[in-house]
């Protein structure tokens, strides 16, 4: 299809059910489709576009490609650049109206099914939307929904895994309760059955991604916790013999084990940015002495613990990041714990120390996006259908070793 030949300064060419490539006259970016009906579609664009401008759309799906004219009815910015686009469909006729219409049921059932990019509950009143999950709140509570999207480099890709959200509920859900010993959480509840009446309508879309929890003041630091030298910390080893300040015996090898687990702190970015690493002292002086003393503490056992029982399952936690809150002065360990989104998972029965280890995580994301030199600046491109796949298995693989349960990627459990 020629999407080069503008007939109203903007023409919009559907790749599939959910990308887009939108041409203006400087140029071509990537979009993606939020939502349609036979009325119109929303998309998410990387340019603005002008209020009641006409353009062309051209929606391509099962081999036929049906031309429609549309009307700009909102565009408002997004964070990363990104501007969500409403458009008007312009008349439409006869067979060209029943070619809409199976394109709206076929995108309303794959949205369904497969995978959650983007929650959208009217009743409910979404706090934040991070990278991973969406944040409601709920009377005192929060009630948070873990999404299909991946993050690579701190910026959302395009597509999602499907499935994804509801393995690292799963996930984290298992630890929280594992670690409940070692300290409080937040959670009330992961069953939309114990839920307050209002998220009732949402019950279904909820099921296995979500988690009902008490919501906290979290605390302004990431506490990391390495095992394993690796990624950052290595690249800062091979520099200065250091880890945040810590001096490390000399020899390592990359991926070796370190000689006892280090509590590494780093600050927590606001969105977009990216987390600076920092001394236990800099930690120290942002949120005090004996909360950084507890902290550095609860993170380490929380590690060791997770760390003795993953290995007995096949997986080393390489390393992780913890996530405190306060709860007047109840300190306890909130958001996701010891899941592939935040932590290195290598199969243990591959393990080999000096290089690069496979791995159950978005490794695997991020191998494939230095392979074709992305800048590591939004727009993030499209990814291939294996790496979504592949990146699916690795996910469900972890969560199969650690809990025995399994999420289809068609999922419905
Ligand atoms: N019990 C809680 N009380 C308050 N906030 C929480 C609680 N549990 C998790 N959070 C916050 O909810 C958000 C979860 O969203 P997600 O993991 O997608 O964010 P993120 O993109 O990692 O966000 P950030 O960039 O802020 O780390 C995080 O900001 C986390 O700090
Ligand atoms: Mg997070």
């Amino acid at each position: 299809m020629d999407i080069k030949e503008s007939r109203r300064h903007i023409r919009i060419a559907s790749l599939n059910l959910s990308h887009y490539v939108c041409v203006d006259k400087d140029g071509e970016g990537m979009g993606r489709t939020l939502n349609v009906s036979e009325s119109g579609i929303l998309l998410e664009i990387y340019f603005p576009i002008d209020m009641n401008q006409e353009l062309s759309l051209a929606i391509a799906f099962e081999d036929t490609l049906l031309d429609i004219s549309g009307k700009v009815v909102h565009c408002k910015a997004v964070k990363g650049e990104r501007f969500r686009t409403g458009i008007e469909f312009l008349k439409v006729d006869g067979s060209d109206r029943q070619f809409l219409k199976k394109f709206v049921k076929t995108f309303r059932e794959q949205k369904m099914d497969q995978a959650v990019l983007e929650t959208d509950f009217p009743e409910l009143n979404l706090v934040k939307r991070g990278k991973v999950r969406d944040v409601y709140e709920v009377d005192q509570d929060l009630l948070i929904v873990a999404t299909d999207r991946i993050s690579a480099y701190d910026v959302v890709m395009p597509d999602p895994v499907p499935g994804k959200g509801k393995i690292l509920t799963q996930i984290s859900l298992f630890w929280f309760d594992v670690m409940s010993d070692l300290a409080d959480n937040h959670v009330i509840s992961g069953d939309p059955g114990d839920y307050p009446e209002i998220c009732k309508p949402y019950a279904e879309k909820l099921r296995g991604r979500s988690m009902l929890v008490k919501k906290a003041e979290p605390l302004p630091i990431e506490c990391i916790v390495r095992g394993y030298i690796s990624g950052s910390g290595w690249k800062s080893y091979k520099e200065s013999g250091t880890v945040c300040g810590i001096q490390l015996p000399g020899g390592l090898k990359e991926s070796e084990k370190l000689p006892e687990p280090l509590f590494t702190p780093s600050t927590k970015a606001e969105t977009g940015e990216h987390d600076i690493n920092i001394s236990f002292d800099e930690a120290a002086e942002i949120i005090g002495t004996p909360l950084a003393e507890k902290v550095r503490s609860l993170s380490l056992e929380i590690y060791r613990k997770g760390t003795e029982l993953a290995d007995k399952k096949g997986i080393i936690i390489a390393d992780t990041k913890f996530e405190f809150g306060l709860i007047g002065d109840g300190l306890i360990l909130i958001d996701e714990v010891l899941t592939p989104d935040s932590s290195r998972f290598w199969p243990k029965a591959s393990y080999k120390a000096g290089g690069a280890q496979k791995s159950f995580d978005k490794q695997y994301v991020r191998d494939y996006l230095v392979s074709i030199n992305w800048n590591k600046k939004p727009p993030a491109p499209f990814l291939p259908k294996e790496v979504v796949t592949n990146t699916h298995e690795k996910y469900s693989e972890a969560l199969k070793m650690l809990t025995g349960k399994v999420v289809l990627q068609s999922e419905k459990v």
